[in-house]
């Protein structure tokens, strides 16, 4: 089967898959695996300290690949100017920036007179069309069963993939929910010209900032083990469920407001749990799909196992009379 689609010739990819942002988690060697697999790794670059953090990484990531890369700028959630930051990422060349967790003109505008491919993150038709009148050149939808921040509205991917397809008519990316060869092919079914996935590339051994613990907590997860927290932020989010976020959710559940649980939900409460391990302590993002994730293989192996069974699924699909 041939893997050409809008977002494979856009990024300049063999297989249209996408690592998404993972704050805290997404550096150099997980995006440089993903890339050299034939997807497209990013770098997650509000994780990082400071401009000269994140261009060091850059250049790092530049040493481990030859292939194309993104920069993840999620806007809005760390409180920080970005400018600086994208400034960075348009001197060093970076092949595609993708935007998040905000409106994504300022971003957009910064880079608008270079040769970067611009992917905006939306969560409705409404965000879709948005980004698509600022000059996206693709739209990656995240439905509710995502790990991490997610839209507003309570809708899965199943339903926002094909709603977008049909109101956008630059290419669309499904994430939310996607894991394997079968969420490949199904966010292709729906219209969708490539998928992204978070969660999945977390379970991985490129993925070396990931804490075992955390790790095992998503191998172990079933449908049931995660919930969404800061709902009454306005900022909803999936993340495993344990006794952190039931307490999170305590508190949300009396309308106590940001100072009630603004410690709990700091990024130092998510990185205890990530990189330390400590699973009472704080949280970790995950989505729904952990469900379905049952090993922690190499990023090359994940790919290559995707395709083999997305063209499986393909080839029975043509032998159906
Ligand atoms: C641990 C974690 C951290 C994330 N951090 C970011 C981020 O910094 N920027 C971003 O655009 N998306 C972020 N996301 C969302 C992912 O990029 C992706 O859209 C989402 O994980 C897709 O759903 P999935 O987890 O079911 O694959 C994060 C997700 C997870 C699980």
């Amino acid at each position: 089967m041939g893997w050409n689609t809008r977002i494979t010739k856009l990024l300049n990819i063999d297989y249209p898959i996408i690592q998404g942002g993972l704050a805290y988690l997404a550096y150099a060697d997980l995006a440089a695996a993903v890339s050299n697999a034939g997807g497209l790794g990013q770098i997650t670059a509000m994780s990082l300290p400071n401009p000269e953090s994140l261009r060091e990484e850059i250049k790092r990531l530049k040493t481990m690949t030859s292939k194309p890369f993104g920069v993840n700028y999620a806007i809005g959630q760390h409180g920080r100017p970005f400018e600086q930051m994208v400034e960075v990422a348009v001197e060093e060349e970076v092949p595609v920036i993708s935007v998040t967790g905000g409106n994504p003109q300022g971003v957009l505008d910064l880079i608008a007179d270079h040769p970067i491919k611009k992917l905006v993150l939306v969560a409705s038709r409404r965000q879709a069309e948005k980004a698509e009148e600022l000059g996206a050149d693709a739209v990656m939808v995240v439905g509710q069963e995502g790990g991490g921040h997610l839209g507003r509205s309570d809708v899965g991917t199943f339903v926002l993939t094909p709603k977008v397809v049909d109101h956008v008519s630059i290419p669309v990316i499904a994430s939310g929910g996607i894991v394997d060869g079968k969420g490949l092919m199904a966010g292709l079914a729906l219209g969708a010209e490539g998928i992204e996935m978070g969660t999945r590339f977390i379970a991985t051994e490129e993925c070396v900032d990931a804490h075992a613990i955390y790790k095992q907590a998503i191998l172990d997860a079933d449908e049931n083990a995660t919930v969404v927290i800061k709902r009454t932020l306005g900022s909803p989010a999936r993340a495993l469920k344990n006794s952190w976020t039931d307490q999170i959710l305590e508190k949300e559940a009396l309308e106590a407001g940001y100072e009630s649980i603004g410690n709990y939900i700091s990024g130092e409460a998510n990185k205890r749990f990530i990189y330390d391990g400590k699973a009472t302590q704080g949280f970790g993002w995950a989505g729904q799909g952990s469900a379905r994730i049952h090993d922690s293989p190499s990023v090359n192996t994940l790919i290559q196992s995707m395709i083999l069974e997305a063209e499986d699924i393909q080839k029975k699909w043509s032998n159906v009379r």
